[in-house]
């Protein structure tokens, strides 16, 4: 459905749905915040249908936008949701992550793969989350973006007028 068109989303949804996937912020669409309504919407349609709600915050979540999880900002939760980048702070981590409901036959062990929970990651993941869960650490994230929002765009598009454009998209700290 296109972009922002949530009313077109719970419309497109049927019997034979099996989830509706969003990107609560688009990093490679162009550091797009999706509206609130989308992800609202599509719960409330999830809640009334078979369909799971799956999150892929692959780039978006772990902090970068000044919540734990970008979908914080629109007040609801997912049943199933991708982390990956921010939970590895640079290291190679991906996480599938599904609240009880949200996993279906999945028990621990069977969604395995080659690399899977190896200690290394986990130990590194477990760091990152100590850094980014201390008392403060996202406010500042929070603040620092608006910071790079009114003032940095402003002097990178002062700066560089042939390659900045007018417009300035994103959230947290997270700016195209
Ligand atoms: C939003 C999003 N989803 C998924 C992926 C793919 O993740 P991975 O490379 O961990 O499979 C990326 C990678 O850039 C991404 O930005």
């Amino acid at each position: 459905v296109p972009f922002g068109d949530h009313r077109g989303g719970a419309a497109a949804i049927g019997p034979e749905t099996a989830g509706i996937l969003i990107e609560p912020v688009q990093g490679e669409g162009g550091m797009r915040p999706v509206p609130h309504a989308v992800p609202a919407g599509s719960c409330a349609s999830c809640a009334t249908s078979t369909a799971a709600l799956i999150f892929d915050e692959v780039q978006c979540g772990v902090g970068r936008t000044g919540k734990l999880f970008a979908h914080e900002w629109a007040g609801i939760a997912p049943d199933v949701m991708a982390i990956a980048k921010g939970i590895g702070g640079g290291f190679p981590i991906g996480a599938c992550l599904a609240t009880e409901e949200g996993r279906g036959g999945h028990d621990a062990g069977t969604h395995g793969t080659t690399f899977g929970g190896n200690p290394l990651a986990m130990a590194v993941g477990n760091a990152v989350l100590d850094v980014v869960l201390a008392p403060g650490f996202l406010d500042h994230v929070a603040q620092m973006g608006l910071r790079l929002r009114c003032s940095g765009s402003r002097e990178l598009a002062t700066a560089h007028p042939d390659v900045v454009a007018e417009e300035v998209r994103g959230r947290g700290c997270c700016w195209a």
